[in-house]
């Protein structure tokens, strides 16, 4: 098509728009409902091969939107190239929707709360996580953007599969709050209800004393004396699992691509 740049589109919504890295970002996100208006590829047959053996649900829609563009252009518009040579662009969900989802009661699975979190990478997984569960959200305190480039990269496009938003401690959503805390309540004694709220300290510091002053309840995660805590990432993993055991509103079949 002379005359015609396939990468203005591009051009046009970077800046707006949510960046999918790779093969398996634009799949979990196209799965979750995201408004993708561009996605391009250095390789339209690898792709669309993946698609055929790992996500032949999302084939016809990838088919209609991977333009195939020289390895170089595609080069240029990612921070670091991704072995399946796959990149899109995505429209953020509405904050007022999360809002009224995090909002809405009764509710069928908990909020995660990442009071402060440092670490890019583990508010990342925080979400993959929490999209793994079906988890109504991901709420993040503190001056980390938890729709950061790097989180996305980390969530693997499942930030479309759950509302994440960063609020204040105050605006925190309604339900009972469990702290997770070296310091509580062993969980193993413990339901945790679907409405909870389930909040977990930054890396450095733990708990802020906003979020811990509104805790309805601590609670500690079994460990040997002498470690002092464990990472954020794998905290929250131990609890939506415990949580899981208990409750008829999580995810059902094990498995998936
Ligand atoms: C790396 S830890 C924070 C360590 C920090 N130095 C501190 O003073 O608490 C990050 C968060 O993971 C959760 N966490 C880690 N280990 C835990 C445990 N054994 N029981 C409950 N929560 C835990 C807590 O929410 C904690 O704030």
């Amino acid at each position: 098509m002379t005359g015609t740049d396939p990468l203005s589109p591009w051009r046009r919504l970077a800046d707006t728009c949510v960046l999918l890295d790779g093969f398996h970002a634009l799949k979990h996100a196209l799965r979750f409902g995201a408004e993708v208006p561009v996605a391009v590829t250095a390789d339209r047959g690898a792709a669309l091969a993946l698609a055929d053996e790992l996500a032949p649900d999302v084939r016809p829609s990838l088919d209609a939107l991977l333009t195939e563009v020289p390895e170089e252009s595609y080069r240029a518009l990612v921070p670091r190239p991704h072995p399946t040579a796959v990149a899109a662009l995505a429209v953020r969900p509405s904050r007022a929707a999360h809002l009224e989802q995090l909002a809405r009661t009764p509710r069928t699975a908990p909020v995660v709360v990442l009071d402060q979190p440092r670490n890019l990478g583990n508010a990342g997984a925080v979400i993959r996580l929490a999209a793994g569960f079906g988890a109504t959200g991901v709420v993040t305190t503190g001056p980390l953007d938890p729709w950061h480039p790097t989180v996305v990269r980390g969530g693997a496009g499942l930030h479309f599969a759950t509302a994440v938003e960063r609020l204040t401690a105050p605006e925190l959503p309604p339900g009972p709050l469990f702290a997770l805390d070296p310091e509580g309540d062993d969980i193993r004694g413990l339901k945790l209800p679907d409405d909870a709220v389930l909040a977990f300290g930054s890396e450095r510091s733990g708990l802020s004393p906003d979020v811990r002053a509104r805790a309805d309840h601590l609670v500690a995660l079994p460990m040997r004396p002498q470690v002092s805590s464990y990472n954020l990432a794998t905290s929250v993993a131990m609890t939506l699992y415990h949580w899981s055991l208990g409750s008829a509103g999580s995810p059902g079949t094990p498995g998936g691509s």
